[in-house]
């Protein structure tokens, strides 16, 4: 089976690499929008639970050209959709429309909800689906004609690990924390250090990281409700993912941080509770001028406040600047910075040695790594 996992712009290459590391086969990493992959039903249940860095894991049913609602209806009416719902199931369809003769989304929605109507209540001879089952997500998406009609597999997007009940100040999405942990050039091993940790995002996802934790263990995901699907290989595969966890928890990790506002500081152990760490992360209220570490070498990641307005923007300035001076008073440690602040290096007082380019939900952001410390093996 052909399956599509969904990422955001800047994720694509390291939604490949955790697909292979899966082992899911013929992976490929889109240009834009994610990875295709190979596999059963079991490699996809296994990218739902381990992937970090993508939105939703897709099983494609098909793939066809459309540049007339005609060619749309016929195309849709193709699947076997008897095969993928039952007389009960409710459907839902979503459509999205990129550089296509077909652009309008909403008309585009309504033409497949009808070719699938058409075809189920053929097969079960009824003159109206009731739909009142469990619903069943359809994805239609256009790309320059190009017609993928798919199911949606994981349901509510994978940066929803189930730990985060509660937003603070412009929380990071958890898919886009594990992008910039894994980017960094932090080793499980070393210490972490985040200043300016809000609600705990960047700490959960690096702490799951090193403990080898699936992202999504504690979740459920819409193919677990498909009833076309032999239960038994979800099963196993999350059983899988629970025992590496407990093989791993005990591992030793060296994960903290500290806020100035002393309520991202409740909300951010209220996370880690949640996330099932209590006790492994450490948490303090700090102004970041105040932070001081010990210890010769580790990774400092921060995703700091940057304004939009200009008073805003006074702030982010001072806070960069108070980075510049923390880099400067732990010569070991390595720094990684997640800013929309394009002003950033230069208040920091140093160009990056790496950067790369994300999107933080709209905002255009940059992620500025620079490497100082020594990487010592343990
Ligand atoms: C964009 S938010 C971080 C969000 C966090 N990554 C999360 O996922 O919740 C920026 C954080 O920097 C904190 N902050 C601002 N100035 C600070 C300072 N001088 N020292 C320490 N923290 C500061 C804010 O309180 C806020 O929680």
């Amino acid at each position: 089976m052909k399956w599509i996992a969904s990422a955001a712009f800047g994720m694509e290459g390291l939604t490949g690499r955790d697909l292979k590391r899966i082992g899911a086969e013929n992976v490929k990493v889109l240009s834009i929008g994610g990875a295709e992959f190979e596999g059963g039903f079991d490699t996809a249940m296994r990218a739902n639970l381990w992937l970090r860095t993508a939105d939703h894991v897709h099983l494609v049913l098909a793939e066809f050209e459309a540049k007339t609602f005609e060619e749309l209806f016929q195309g849709v009416k193709e699947i076997p959709w008897p095969d993928y719902l039952s007389r009960e199931n409710a459907f839902n369809i979503r459509a999205h429309c990129v550089k296509s003769t077909l652009m309008s989304p909403s008309d585009c929605q309504k033409i497949t909800k009808k070719a699938v109507a058409d075809v189920l209540c053929a097969y079960y001879k009824l003159s109206r689906m009731p739909e009142d089952g469990d619903a069943v997500q359809i994805d239609v998406d256009i790309r320059n004609d190009c017609v993928c009609v798919s199911l949606d597999a994981s349901g509510e997007p994978l940066s929803k690990r189930g730990y985060r009940t509660w937003n603070g100040e412009a929380p990071l999405r958890e898919t886009l924390a594990a992008a910039l942990v894994l980017t960094s050039a932090w080793h499980p091993w070393q210490p972490l250090y985040d200043p300016c940790c809000g609600t705990g995002t960047l700490l959960i996802e690096a702490a799951f990281i090193a403990l080898n934790r699936a992202p999504g263990l504690r979740r459920a995901f819409a193919m677990e409700s498909w009833g076309f699907v032999d239960k038994k290989e979800l099963e196993e595969a999350r059983r899988q993912a629970q025992s590496r966890y407990d093989e791993c928890y005990q591992r030793p990790i060296d994960i903290a941080g500290s806020d100035i506002d002393p309520e991202a500081i409740e909300l951010a152990k209220r996370h880690v509770r949640q996330a099932g760490l209590s006790n492994r992360i450490e948490l303090n209220v700090a102004d970041l001028r105040d932070v001081a570490l010990s210890g010769e070498a580790g990774m400092i990641i921060a995703n700091p406040p940057y304004g939009e307005r200009i008073g805003d923007r006074r702030v982010s300035h001072a806070v960069s600047r108070q980075l510049g001076e923390l880099s400067r008073r732990c010569p070991g440690w390595d720094v990684s910075v997640f800013t929309a602040d394009m002003g950033f290096e230069r208040e920091f007082g140093r160009p990056a040695s790496r950067r790369r380019r994300f999107y933080n939900g709209r905002i255009e952001c940059e992620y500025h790594m620079f490497e100082n410390g020594k990487k010592k093996r343990r």
